[in-house]
Order: C-alpha cells, then sequence, then structure tokens
C-alpha cells in the first residue's frame, strides 16, 4: 500500500519523505501511531532547529579570548574565604526562607546515562556505599535533614518542594521507584516528577532518522529542556501556586550535592542575585572543564575547547587561574528570573550539537548499529539562561566537599562508582575526624586519612597484611544524622571502630 498522499506532501515539503519507506510494511495500529507521531511534530520548527545548529557545526570552534573578562571580585565568595560566623549568618537567612515554605529544589535527572550504561535512570544507582542507599536515597534525605535543619533553627516546620525533571525513557521508572519507596520519607506533593521534551534525531544531511519502521530515533532535548518543561508541565504554575521563591537546581550524578545548600542560597540573598552558579576551582589550566566568565557583555560558561592556552594559564597575582570558575551545573534562581527566562528568552536559546553513534533502521527494513558516529543530537544547555541575568554572583565551594560526579561504569579512569563511593567516605571520614574522633580497624590500628577518592583496587581486605597499605575507611554517615558534618559533637575524643554506619 503507498503511503497516504497527505502525509507524503507534508513530509515531502521538509524534506523528509524517506521516513515513509518502510509504510507498507506497517500494520494498521503501527500506521496510525506513526502518522500521530509526524502530524504531532512541528516539522518547520524542528527543521528549522536543524538548520540553525548545523549552521553552527561549519564553524570551526571560535576562540572567545578577545571578548572574555574574569567576574569582578565583588561577585565571587568562596567557602574557603569567608569566615565562619559568615557562613553561619548566610545559611541562617536560608532556614528563613526554608522555613516559610519558599524554596524549591530543582533536579536534572533526564539524561540517559549512556556512559555508565545502565538500563535505569541513573538515580537508582547504587554506588555501593555500606547502606547500598542509592543516589535518589541520599539526596531525599538530604532535603529532610536540611527541612529539618530550619526548623531547629526557626521553630517552623516549612517544606521544600523537590521538582525532579526525567524524560521519555526515564519517566515511569522514577515515578515507581519515588512511589514503591515511599518518596524516600517526604510528602507525596511536595515530589513533583516532570517529563522534559525529546527531538527527533538527524543524519549530518539533515535527514531525520528512523529508530524503528514506524517510529523516529528521539532523544531528550538536553539539560536546557528544563525551560520548556517548565512551563509546558505546569511546574513553574506549582512554584506559584506554593509560594516558591528561591530555586537550587542540580544534577542527579553528583555524590557529594549538598541538595538545597543553605550557605550557597544565603550568599546569593545577601548579594541579592537574581541567578547564581556555584562553581570549584578548576584543578589545572587544561582539566576540561567549562567556566564561568563574561563574554562581552554578558554572563557565560565557556567551554575549554573555545579558549587559548594562553588564557587558560593566565594567572592572577596569588597564583590562582583568572578563569579559574569551574562548573559543576549547581546554580541558583530567583522564581522571578526563572519565570522570565521561561516566558520571554527560551525561544532564543540555541541548540548545541552532539554527534552520536545513532541505532537506524536501513533502505532494506534492518536495524544497524553504527560503530562510528552517524548523525547528531541536539541539546539546549542549562547553564545558557545566565547571559539573561543581570545580578550574577558566583560561589566556589570545595571539590572534595561538594563534588563527585559518576558518569562512567567501573574501569573507566574517572568518576565511577567506586571513584563516587570512595569520595563520600573520605567526606564522612573528614567530618568525623573534625568532630574529633579516632577511627580504628578491628585491630585497633588507626585509620590513615583518605586525602582524595581512592582508586579501584584499594579495599579493606582483611587478609591483607601490608601494614603500609591504607584500607578504605568504611565509615558512612547517613544524611539523616549530619547534613553537612554538624551533629556529631557526641564523638569528640572517641574511639570509633569501623566499618561503621552512623
Ligand atoms: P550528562 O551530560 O552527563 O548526561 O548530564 P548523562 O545522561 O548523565 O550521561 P551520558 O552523557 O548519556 O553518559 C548531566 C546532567 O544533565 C541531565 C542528566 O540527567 C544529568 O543530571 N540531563 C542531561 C537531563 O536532565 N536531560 C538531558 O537531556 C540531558
Amino acid at each position: 500500500m503507498a503511503p497516504p498522499a497527505d502525509l507524503l506532501a507534508l513530509l515531502q515539503g521538509h524534506g523528509q519523505e524517506h521516513l515513509l519507506d518502510h509504510w507498507d510494511s506497517l500494520t494498521q495500529d503501527q500506521q496510525d501511531a506513526f502518522r500521530a507521531e509526524l502530524t504531532d511534530l512541528d516539522l518547520a520548527e524542528v527543521c528549522g532547529y536543524f538548520a540553525r545548529t548545523a549552521e553552527s557545526m561549519t564553524h570551526t570552534t571560535e576562540k572567545l579570548d578577545d571578548k572574555m573578562h574574569p567576574l569582578q571580585e565583588s561577585q565571587c565568595g568562596a567557602v574557603g574565604k569567608t569566615s565562619d560566623r559568615e557562613l553561619a549568618s548566610y545559611a541562617n537567612s536560608s532556614y528563613e526562607e526554608i522555613s516559610k515554605s519558599r524554596v524549591g529544589i530543582l533536579l536534572l535527572a533526564g539524561g540517559q546515562g549512556t556512559r555508565l550504561g545502565t538500563s535505569y535512570p541513573k538515580g537508582m544507582y547504587n554506588v555501593g556505599l555500606p547502606s547500598q542507599k542509592t543516589l535518589f536515597q541520599l539526596q531525599a534525605e538530604r532535603i529532610s535533614s536540611l527541612q529539618k535543619l530550619a526548623e531547629e533553627k526557626t521553630g517552623r516546620a516549612g517544606k521544600i518542594a523537590w521538582y525532579i525533571m526525567t524524560s521519555a525513557s526515564t519517566v515511569k521508572p522514577t515515578s515507581d521507584f519515588f512511589a514503591e519507596h515511599n518518596y524516600f520519607g517526604l510528602e507525596a506533593e511536595n515530589v513533583f516528577i516532570f517529563q522534559q521534551g525529546t527531538l527527533p534525531c538527524f543524519t549530518f544531511e539533515g535527514k531525520m532518522i528512523l529508530g524503528e519502521k514506524g517510529a523516529l530515533s528521539r532523544a531528550p532535548d538536553g539539560n536546557g529542556g528544563l525551560y520548556r518543561a517548565l512551563k509546558q508541565e505546569g511546574v513553574l504554575a506549582d512554584m506559584k501556586g506554593k509560594g516558591v521563591k528561591y530555586i537550587q537546581l542540580y544534577c542527579v550524578d553528583n555524590v557529594l550535592v549538598k541538595v538545597g545548600d543553605p550557605v550557597f542560597m544565603g550568599y546569593c540573598l545577601a548579594k541579592e542575585a537574581e541567578c547564581a552558579n556555584k562553581v570549584v576551582r578548576k584543578g589545572f589550566p587544561t582539566e576540561a572543564v567549562g567556566i564561568t566568565c563574561k563574554v562581552e557583555e554578558h554572563y557565560q560558561v565557556v567551554e575549554y575547547s573555545e579558549i587559548t592556552q594562553k588564557s587558560a594559564e593566565k594567572r592572577n597575582k596569588d597564583g590562582s587561574l583568572v578563569y579559574g570558575a569551574a562548573n559543576i551545573c549547581i546554580h541558583f534562581f530567583t522564581f522571578d528570573f526563572l519565570e522570565r527566562v521561561v516566558m520571554f528568552n527560551e525561544d532564543s536559546l540555541h541548540h548545541h550539537v552532539a554527534k552520536k553513534k545513532i541505532p537506524y533502521v536501513n533502505a532494506e527494513g534492518s536495524l544497524v548499529k553504527p560503530d562510528k558516529p552517524n548523525g547528531i543530537k541536539m541539546e539546549k544547555f542549562v547553564f545558557d539562561v545566565f547571559q539573561f541575568a543581570k545580578n550574577f554572583v558566583v560561589w566556589e565551594c570545595l571539590r572534595d566537599e561538594e563534588f563527585a560526579p559518576l558518569k562512567n561504569a567501573e574501569g573507566a579512569p574517572d568518576f565511577t562508582p567506586t571513584y563516587c563511593r570512595n569520595a563520600l567516605l573520605a567526606l564522612h571520614q573528614k567530618w568525623l575526624r573534625i568532630a574529633g574522633a579516632k577511627l580504628v580497624d578491628a585491630s585497633g590500628k588507626e585509620a590513615a586519612q583518605m586525602g582524595s577518592p581512592a582508586g579501584e583496587n584499594n579495599n579493606n581486605d582483611a587478609d591483607n597484611n601490608n601494614d603500609e597499605k591504607d584500607f578504605v575507611v568504611m565509615a558512612e554517615i547517613s544524611p539523616l544524622v549530619s547534613y553537612a558534618g554538624e551533629n556529631l559533637g557526641q564523638y569528640k575524643g572517641k574511639t570509633l571502630q569501623l566499618p561503621l554506619s552512623l
């Protein structure tokens, strides 16, 4: 049976008629579903996105050095340069806002996690902690803990609204997971799970790719798909209804993330910022991270490939890198800023190109898995809204306390489950030592300090008779006991035997 003339004409208008090559092999139901998919799509808009994105692919990466400036000192705060008293005052102003239920948290969890390679959402991953907690559980418990801290400080029990962005492939397992676990102790009405959009994948020549004979290959529209979803999925309206005024955003894969960090938010409030980026110091000039700066008149995250080595190596008088504010995807927005961006600026955010190996149905109708990139996914980036901010600040935190992302499967050189597990255990060891506890193993030998996440081969094998070898300090502290190292005073001067779970 020949493809229906109306559908063919529609697709021909945009050079996409190849999508009907297998029409006659589809069942009636499949044809109906495919027709619905194609007619639901705004072909002019989507092909327009491709044209704009393809245009950007033809430019060799432009270097931005001549247009870049570092931020002014008055816009840059840092944990390491702030007195304990000021840190406490920042936190207190956030507790006030939390106690009035004016704080919302946005979690980006719509990614496909292809490098980690699991068949389920990354938030459901357990990095092998003694407690076996998943990333979602750790984050939910941090939110509970923060609510409790705010209540203790202010005497008022406010609620934090948690907004979780998922995508077509993660929405159902994520929603089911939270429901099965009773929202990890949070109230269901304060956990709002929503879905970002998808876009068709294209070949480099601008043809949409068939993922099945009667379905397009689609991918989430990037973490910047957030802004469109905030409107379409009723998130902004929910925030407005709940009276949310301040929002912190983070990525699902950071095992150390201080969800809703009261110090960061307090700094933003003190500076009356409408938008802010929490950063870590770039480790070395050639580290492949995006850095936060001003490009001409606008705030931006500039990729490592967009600056020359000379700029990357430029140093301040104190030896620190001029362009050293590394992006870790933790942001702050006022509700008013977010609403303005969603209503007026979302359309002007352009898509970035991700060249990928995209499985496709070939002319013979077989599914082919290419071994090299054969097409593009189009993605918006969440930080591209910095350009619309008038009052923007950055807050620098310590990497070993706040940033360890889960990106890769075991066996990769970094950002593996073992890397994340050790980063968390090292932090908890640090908290206990700061509290004044002594950590020993079963034989009474004092545990060596875990400076940075240990390597994959590091273990606490009981048969290991190499006295010099460090062992991984199995001390894990539940977020319900301590949000960020507080509440451990009772262990001062105490000897604690490992392994230990508090
Ligand atoms: P990454 O770019 O690291 O992607 O996402 P990923 O999906 O986790 O992993 P790979 O690249 O497929 O291996 C950074 C953050 O942005 C979210 C992810 O869930 C993660 O929290 N993200 C990414 C979205 O929410 N939507 C997207 O479309 C892409």
